[in-house]
């Protein structure tokens, strides 16, 4: 990481002293740090300690002439592989998601077109709070990686719950794995997985069993190769993986249309377990027993969101891959539905023993012109050959298009 920039701005919030341990932290690294501090942030750290760790000079005012002279904000934001916002207070993110700019820290964010990770901190109330919780929607639609909060007591006495900040070593982590240069660096990878819940009315829905497990293993495996992994996800019990942007979705329509604002990508890896049918009327109140009978509920179909993004058109990732689930004639059944669905690879489970749910996996990728049966392993190890096949198939630049 010899070579890696990274800017850090430090909020004002208690959880500011841990800022220098992770200084020290990825200055272990290698890392190259910078920092800009709030004027908050420095009610509760000195920019003395700060400087002393980093070994330069902290930056902290806009307007002032010396700095904007030395390197100026725009630099600040420019100069760096990856800016982190640690901690990331409520009131800072509220400024971050509408684009306010009215000190250094602020500005900066806003000129950088770099990634970017938060580490939120605050009161688990204020973390919890809607206004909150939509400003953060809101940086999560952005693509800004975050990390944490974690949940434990709080530097209030007696107050407990999520808003810790990640520890240093976990902020670390998570930028190290959007520092690393891999094979798929300056890709961007669209990932789907776990199942998308459809409502009947307010309170209950039809799923499926999907976990999860396999596309937030390939949503890992491209992040450690050092793509920009979006990964799209309805409801599982998973966390995101290092690296990645999880953005949560419900159902089959609200996934297509975060999978459409996720594009452009280089390539779209559509995992889910996506319920092929919705109840067709939307029922704002809940079905009451005593009303007439059992309900009939009359189902429609929902979007394919494989075959949506398989589409010819500009938008059209290179490479986009599907998975199936096959009992039986596994190899010509997955052909017919790389036809069907538009896309170039398919990955095909053999389901007929006992994959589903759990921990190993049994494929065959077929691609245009091969079909590769893979020995059982474990999830893990089918994504990180997956991820390793993408990664030779977009540098060589030469992945088949419908
Ligand atoms: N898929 C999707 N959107 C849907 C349905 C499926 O994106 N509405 C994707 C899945 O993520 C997966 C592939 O399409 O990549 C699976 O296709 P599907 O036709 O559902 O195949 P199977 O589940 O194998 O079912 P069947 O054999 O009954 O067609």
């Amino acid at each position: 990481m010899s070579n890696k920039r990274v800017l850090l701005i430090i909020c004002g919030g208690i959880a500011a002293y841990k800022s220098l341990d992770l200084i020290r932290r990825l200055k272990e690294r290698g890392v190259a740090v910078r920092v800009v501090m709030t004027e908050a942030a420095q009610r509760f750290i000195t920019p003395l300690a700060a400087g002393a760790i980093v070994g330069e000079r902290v930056f902290t005012d806009l307007f002032d002439q010396a700095q904007e002279f030395d390197i100026g904000h725009i630099r600040l934001a420019r100069e760096c592989d990856l800016v982190i916002v640690a901690p990331a207070t409520a009131d800072f993110m509220a400024k971050a998601a509408h684009g306010l700019a009215n000190d250094l820290a602020s500005a900066v964010l806003l000129a950088t077109d770099k990634p970017v990770l938060m580490a939120p901190a605050m009161n688990p109330r204020m973390w919890a709070n809607q206004a909150t919780q939509h400003n953060f929607s809101i940086l999560q639609a952005r693509g800004y990686h975050v990390v944490g909060p974690n949940a434990g007591e709080m530097a209030e006495r007696g107050e407990a719950g999520v808003g810790r900040m990640a520890e240093p070593l976990e902020i670390r982590d998570a930028a190290l794995a959007l520092l690393k240069d891999g094979p798929l660096k300056g890709n961007r990878a669209l990932v789907t997985a776990g199942p998308t819940i459809e409502a009947i009315d307010p309170v209950r829905f039809l799923s499926n069993r999907s976990s999860g497990k396999q596309g937030y293993a390939i949503a890992a495996a491209l992040a450690e190769l050092g793509a920009d992994v979006t990964l799209v996800s309805g409801p599982t019990a998973l966390a995101a993986p290092l690296g990645v942007k999880r953005i949560n979705v419900e159902s089959a329509r609200d996934m297509l249309a975060a999978c459409e604002t996720a594009l452009p990508a280089d390539v779209a890896i559509c995992v889910a377990a996506v319920a092929d049918w919705r109840p067709s009327a939307a029922v704002s109140e809940k079905i009451k027993k005593d009303k007439s009978g059992v309900p009939a509920i009359a189902l429609k179909e929902n979007p394919d969101i494989l075959a949506t993004l398989s589409k010819p058109g500009k938008k059209r990732p290179k490479l986009v891959i599907g998975f199936a689930a096959e009992t039986n004639d596994v190899e010509t059944h997955a052909r017919a539905k790389i036809v069907k669905k538009g896309c170039d690879w398919i990955v095909a489970n053999d389901v007929s023993g006992d994959v589903m749910g759990g921990a190993d996996n049994q494929v065959l990728l077929i691609t245009q012109n091969s079909a590769e049966a893979w020995p059982r392993m474990s999830k893990d190890a089918v994504a990180r050959k997956l991820a390793a096949a993408i990664a030779s198939a977009l540098t060589a630049k030469a992945p088949r298009r419908k």
